[in-house]
Order: structure tokens, then C-alpha cells, then sequence
């Protein structure tokens, strides 16, 4: 098939270059010249393990292209991808639907009368419907067909999500939409991924609402960790015991500073005015917005308490900045939030991430960046794990205990257990786990 894809970030490039992969011909259009010049000359501008390659190689084989065309992009297209982005609107968290309208009114100009339009952007519920609307009033001779096919894949992992995704849900109201993106996905069929044919509206909720639950379930499973750390429990054990309940499910239970990203605190405000709009109020996901909002603060207090509650004129050496690991991305970031509390408290912060420096160098003032958890370790007071990078699961701690003023670890991803850092004479603090031995009496006493 010829397909277009419509926007060439996050989500348009990795989609585009999969569906290359899959034996389609993709040209990915973009208004960024630069963005394209740069994808022409097989540079990728975003850190996603594994993209280059398969860019590079569907680039040789002739079947991925780039353009800043829309014209020349389309031309050829049976079907165009529209996944242009939708951040949150400044002041009301709506998202903001001018990137795809304007989509929806170039296209209106310059696409074959029976091409298919998929959108792949997450959107508001009706969205497929006032794209059409915005088609058929700039254009009346058009008798294209509007679909909706929102996207799963996570940062970090975004090459297997979409090639062997839990499933794809497409909304369409026609036949045309249906046949067309049957074929775009058949080669998925050989995996047994299921694709969920529905109508455009359930498909477009059907995004907002597993981006919210997982929030919700990560959420739930931070504030099960408060009050293991009150009532001297473990996190982990009771995620490990509640994840092997089918109905439950193992993942997204890993308790941490809070979510991040560019998508679950947009996607989850997007949902709660889309909701109140509708009369609909989503309160659970309300509270779990509120909840994230103040933890992601909370955990100076926790890097407070490990060097004795007073952070002033402390040297504090953070380890990760992005989001998650894997990504260079730091939209959204807890360490965001936690430097500025830690700051706030009169702390002296180093910084160190093996792949968000650049964007880190822009967005924080009043830090000082190192190349190397042992060059930011040197004379701080307490070393803190933000981001779970596969770098900082083995760290050297006989050379961190040498360098540092006093050897304590504040381990916001449980990586490590307490164990392991007391025999390298580590004082060490976690999430949702007892940082001591329960006391006997405690028992007794809850007994
Ligand atoms: C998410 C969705 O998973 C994906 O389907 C959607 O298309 C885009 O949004 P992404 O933002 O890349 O993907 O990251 P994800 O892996 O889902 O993690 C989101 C946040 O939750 C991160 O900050 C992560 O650290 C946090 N998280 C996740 C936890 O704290 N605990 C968990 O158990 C899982």
C-alpha cells in the first residue's frame, strides 16, 4: 500500500518507518525542513533504541521517504496517517486540536477524492467527526473516509510495541476505512495481535482510557507504598501478591516517585475536561492527577530525611533525569519536579543522566552536570536514584563509598535492596519498604 504519514515525531516516525518495514511505502511529511533535511541524511531526532536502523534500512530498500511536501507527500497515498501532535492547551488542559485541524484543512486542498484518513493523534471524543466535517466544508467534491487508530507504543520501547502491539483499535464508519486499514495491519495478523474494528468514538475513548487506568493503577500502587512505609510492609511483595491475580495483572505496579512522559499527564487532564464536558465527571482519574501532582514534590522530604531533615547547604547527587529509561525525553519528568523542591529547600544538586543532558542543560538552572555517577558523587551527602537506568543496577559502591562525603542512598526505583547496601556500609532508603527490621514489638503490638 501507499500510505502518508502526516507528521513525522515521536509517533509519526517510529509509525511510518514500521509500516516501511511491514513492505508498505511510506513517505513521512513533515513542516520542520530541518526535521527533514535531517531525516534525509539518515540522522533521527529523536533517541529511540533500534529506530535508526530500521529507518536506514527502508530508506535502502526504497520503501520509506521524506518529505516537507504535503502535496508531493500525498500524491500517491491510499491511506493517510494524520498523527500530528496534540499537547495540552495552556490554561485549561483541553487538548489542543489546531495541529490537526490545520491537517485536516491542507489536506482538504490536495488529497485523491477516496483516500482514507486515519488519525492517529490522540484526540477528544468527535474528533474524527469534525475532521471530516473540516474536510467536506473546505472540499465538498471529496468522498474520503475518516478513521481513528490511536497508538500505543511507549518511549524506549516503541519499535516492539508497535510491531507486536497487545492489539490495535480502529474506529471507522464505513467500509472503505475498514478494508483499508485490514491491509495496513494484515502483516500483524501472522502474530495473532487482535485488531478491534469499533466505531470512531469508542476508539478515540478507548486511548484516554487505558492511558488514565494505567496511571491510575501506577498511582494506586505509589500510595500502597506510603502506607507500607507507615505500617512497616513491603511494596514490592504486596505488588508481586496482587499482580498474580489475573484480574489484577503484574505490570505497570512498580512504585516510584509518580508518572511522567509526554503522554499519561496530558492524556489524563485531556480526560477530565473531556468528561466534565460530557457532564461525566471521572473523579478517580481527578484524584489520581492530584495524588501524582504532590508526590513527585514529596520526595525531597524522603531525600531530606535520609541526611537528617535539613537539606540546606547539602550536596545532593541525582542519578536520571528522563522520565523513564531508554528516552532522552524529560517532559513531564518527577526529577523536574524534585529538583526544584530540593532547591526550594536550599540544597546544592548534581546531576548526572546517561541520555538526557542536552534537554536537561536547557530546561534546569542552578545545577551542575557530571558525566558519571562517580563524578557527581564526589563529596555529596546523599546519592538518589530518579530513573531506573540499566547503568545504575550495578554500581561500584566501594568506589562510591571513597568519594562521597557519607555514603547513603535514597533508591527512588527500588533497584537495590537494603541488605546489599548495608553490607557496603550504605545508609539506604527506598520506596514502599521498611528501611529497618520491623521490631518485634511493633508486631505484637499490631496484633
Ligand atoms: C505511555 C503508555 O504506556 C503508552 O501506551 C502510550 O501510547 C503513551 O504513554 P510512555 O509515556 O512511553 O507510554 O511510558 P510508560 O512506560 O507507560 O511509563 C509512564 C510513566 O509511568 C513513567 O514515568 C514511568 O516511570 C511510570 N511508571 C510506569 C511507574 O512509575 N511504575 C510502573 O509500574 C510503570
Amino acid at each position: 500500500m501507499n500510505i502518508a504519514m502526516i507528521g513525522s515525531s515521536y509517533v509519526g516516525l517510529v509509525s511510518g518507518a514500521c509500516l516501511a518495514d511491514f513492505g508498505h511505502r511510506v513517505v513521512c511529511v513533515d513542516k520542520d525542513q530541518a526535521k527533514i533535511e535531517a531525516l534525509r541524511q539518515g540522522r533521527i531526532p529523536i533517541y529511540e533504541p533500534g529506530l535508526d536502523q530500521v529507518v536506514a534500512d527502508n530508506v535502502k530498500a526504497g520503501r520509506l521517504s521524506f518529505t516537507g511536501d504535503l502535496k508531493e507527500g500525498v500524491a500517491q497515498a491510499d491511506v493517510i496517517f494524520v498523527a500530528v501532535g496534540t499537547p495540552s492547551r495552556r490554561g485549561d488542559g483541553h487538548a489542543d486540536m489546531s495541529f490537526v485541524e490545520a491537517a485536516a484543512r491542507e489536506l482538504a486542498e490536495v488529497v485523491r477524492p477516496e483516500t482514507v484518513i486515519v488519525i492517529k493523534s490522540t484526540v477528544p471524543v468527535g474528533t474524527s467527526d469534525k475532521v471530516e466535517h473540516i474536510l467536506l466544508t473546505h472540499n465538498p467534491t471529496l468522498e474520503v473516509s475518516v478513521a481513528s487508530n490511536p497508538e500505543f507504543l511507549r518511549e524506549g520501547s516503541a519499535i516492539a510495541d508497535f510491531k507486536r502491539p497487545d492489539r490495535i483499535i480502529v474506529g471507522v464508519n464505513d467500509e472503505r476505512g475498514r478494508a483499508a486499514l485490514s491491509e495496513v495491519y494484515r502483516p500483524l495478523y501472522l502474530n495473532r495481535s487482535p485488531v478491534l474494528f469499533t466505531s470512531r468514538r469508542t476508539a478515540e475513548l478507548t486511548k484516554y482510557a487505558a492511558n488514565a487506568f494505567l496511571a491510575m493503577k501506577v498511582t494506586f500502587i505509589n500510595e500502597i507504598a506510603d502506607l507500607c512505609e507507615k505500617a512497616g510492609a513491603d511494596v514490592q511483595d504486596v505488588a508481586r501478591g496482587i499482580g498474580l491475580d489475573n484480574r489484577i495483572g503484574a505490570k505497570f505496579l512498580h512504585a516510584g516517585p509518580g508518572y511522567g512522559g509526554s503522554c499519561f499527564p496530558k492524556d489524563t487532564t485531556a480526560l477530565i475536561r473531556i468528561a466534565q464536558d460530557f457532564e461525566s465527571p471521572m473523579r478517580l482519574i481527578e484524584a489520581t492527577v492530584a495524588v501524582n501532582e504532590t508526590r513527585r514534590r514529596a520526595m525531597s522530604r524522603k531525600i531530606a530525611a535520609a541526611v537528617g531533615g535539613d537539606l540546606r547547604d547539602r550536596t545532593v547527587a541525582l542519578l536520571g533525569v528522563t522520565f523513564k529509561p531508554n528516552t532522552d525525553d524529560i517532559r513531564e519528568a518527577p526529577a523536574l519536579a524534585i529538583v526544584q523542591a530540593l532547591q526550594d529547600a536550599g540544597a546544592q544538586i548534581r546531576l548526572y543522566d546517561p541520555a538526557g543532558m542536552d534537554a536537561a542543560r536547557t530546561a534546569i538552572t542552578g545545577v551542575t552536570f557530571g558525566n558519571s555517577p562517580y563524578e557527581i558523587a564526589e563529596g555529596a551527602d546523599v546519592l538518589v536514584i530518579v530513573t531506573e537506568w540499566e547503568e545504575f543496577r550495578a554500581l561500584d559502591f566501594k568506589t562510591l563509598k571513597q568519594v562521597m562525603k557519607s555514603p547513603c542512598l535514597v533508591d527512588l526505583r527500588n533497584v537495590y535492596r537494603r541488605e546489599d547496601l548495608a553490607r557496603h556500609g550504605f545508609r539506604y532508603f527506598s520506596i514502599g519498604r521498611p528501611d529497618h527490621d520491623i521490631p518485634l514489638s511493633f508486631i505484637e503490638a499490631a496484633e
